[in-house]
């Protein structure tokens, strides 16, 4: 289980919904995986990267249910989210943009300078989340995602310009 994100940081997030995730997490993860993504992640595939050091794996829960994910990593000054997905049924209640705050505060924690992550060109309600969560597309990724020929976006939160701000 990776554990580079710890830092003491849980002791400001008593109250927050959010945990890290932990293997008895994956069906719950993988329900949700494989209602939003045409070409899922395995069990496997989760467990692999939960076991990087630098990538930092949460739930959201409420009670014992999971209602989503998200996986970032840690790179210098970068922070990148590697994936996001909502319990369908749960979506549009701000629970995508709670992930974010919070993974926005654990990136300043550790000093990151910008959060980038990549998204469909055609997935919208992705590109309008960002863009609330103050995200600007920086570039255009031909191709990227091969199995749907699909080209995406760069995207960039830069932390440095709003530091002083909380999140
Ligand atoms: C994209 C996704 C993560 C959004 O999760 P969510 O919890 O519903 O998002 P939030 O409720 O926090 O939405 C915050 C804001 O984003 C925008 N937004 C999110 N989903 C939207 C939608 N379907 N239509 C229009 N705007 C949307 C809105 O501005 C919304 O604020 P509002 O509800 O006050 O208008 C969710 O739809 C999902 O899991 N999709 C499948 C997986 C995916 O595409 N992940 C992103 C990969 S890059």
């Amino acid at each position: 289980m990776a554990t580079g994100n710890q830092c003491g940081y849980h002791r400001y997030m008593k109250e927050a919904p959010i945990r890290q995730m932990v293997p008895g997490d994956l069906p719950g993860v993988l329900e949700i995986e494989e209602a939003s993504f045409t070409g899922p992640w395995t069990a496997a595939g989760f467990l692999v990267v939960m076991e990087r050091k630098n990538v930092a794996s949460y739930v959201y829960t409420r009670g014992k249910k999971v209602l989503a994910y998200f996986f970032f990593n840690f790179y210098e000054s970068d922070t990148h989210i590697m994936n996001l997905a909502v319990r369908p049924g749960y979506r549009r209640q701000g629970i995508a943009l709670e992930c974010l705050r919070f993974a926005e505060r654990l990136a300043r924690h550790r000093r990151a300078l910008r959060i980038t992550l990549e998204v469909e060109e055609s997935n919208l309600p992705a590109h309008l989340l960002y863009r609330k969560a103050g995200y600007r597309a920086t570039r255009i990724l031909r191709n990227y995602y091969s199995a749907s020929n699909e080209d995406g976006y760069r995207m960039v939160r830069l932390l440095s310009e709003t530091a002083a701000a909380a999140p």
